[in-house]
């Protein structure tokens, strides 16, 4: 696991743009598939990478990109499901293709439609093959929407949000009640398929999470700490959200070492 931790905001995008960049270019045949996130965190890099595009560095045109969750209950087309926040926050940005995002369907008339869509959705995910996923973590140590509690070898499901996670997102909705209960999320199982992960993190706010993912046990209790088990993860932070860690002199001294970029 490679700790960088930068100094500041555009910093942490520039790393966590390389780490990208560095593992989709080292897939062997076919097209690059980028595993996507929403939320706060990743929009510095999607900015990054958008420089990128403009400058000619990177093109995306031919990339797939698999969403981590949706949420229950809202159609791809409302304004704050994933999937239009992908389109907006995405695609209109690095010029993913919209015919080439995909996002797990949280709609549908019966909770067995819904299985079935997460299901099929986890099956086109095996079988594209994700060679970067890109991670946020919620404050309770979520990823995707792998809540506490959640099987280290998950598949991508149904899962019930926490009261935590629905007021952390209240401030997309028109109120707390307006927050979707449940999300449709890549599992754990499903998440450690990917060839690499790079996970984000950045503000005081995370800072217990962080700390509990890198340096705790490996626990449901915190799920975003199956990262241990990924022999490919840059884990990107900034000074507040890496305050916590206690090997800290040692991630410096990692990620001074690094010879052959990341
Ligand atoms: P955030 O969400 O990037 O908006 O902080 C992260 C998450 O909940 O996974």
């Amino acid at each position: 696991m490679e700790v960088l931790i930068a100094a500041n905001a555009e910093e942490a995008a520039t790393f966590a743009a390389e780490a990208v960049l560095h593992g989709l270019a080292s897939r062997k045949t076919g097209n690059p598939v980028l595993g996507v996130a929403t939320g706060s965190t990743p929009l510095g890099l999607y900015s990054e990478l958008a420089q990128r595009v403009a400058r000619g560095e990177a093109d995306f045109g031919s990339t797939s990109a698999y969403a981590l969750d949706e949420y229950v209950g809202l159609e791809g087309t409302h304004e704050q499901s994933y999937r239009q926040t992908l389109i907006n926050e995405l695609c209109h940005v690095i010029g993913v293709k919209e015919e080439n995002l995909h996002t797990p369907n949280g709609f549908g008339d019966s909770e067995e439609q819904i299985i079935a869509q997460a299901a099929a959705y986890d099956a086109q995910l095996t079988e594209a093959g994700v060679d970067v996923q890109i991670l946020g973590i919620g404050t309770n140590g979520h990823i995707g929407f792998n809540e506490p509690g959640s099987s280290l070898g998950s598949r991508t499901r149904i899962k019930r949000l926490t009261a935590q996670t629905r007021a952390d997102n209240a401030r997309f909705f028109d109120g707390l009640d307006a927050v979707p209960t449940h999300s449709v999320t890549q599992g754990l199982g499903s998440i450690l398929q990917a060839r690499r992960l790079v996970l984000i993190a950045t503000g005081s706010q995370k800072a217990d999470a962080v700390a509990t993912a890198l340096e705790g046990a490996l626990s449901a209790a915190c799920p975003a700490s199956v990262i241990q088990l990924h022999p490919d993860v840059v884990v990107v932070l900034d000074e507040a959200a890496a305050s916590n860690l206690k090997n800290r002199r040692y991630y410096d001294d990692a990620a001074a070492g690094l010879q052959f970029g990341i």
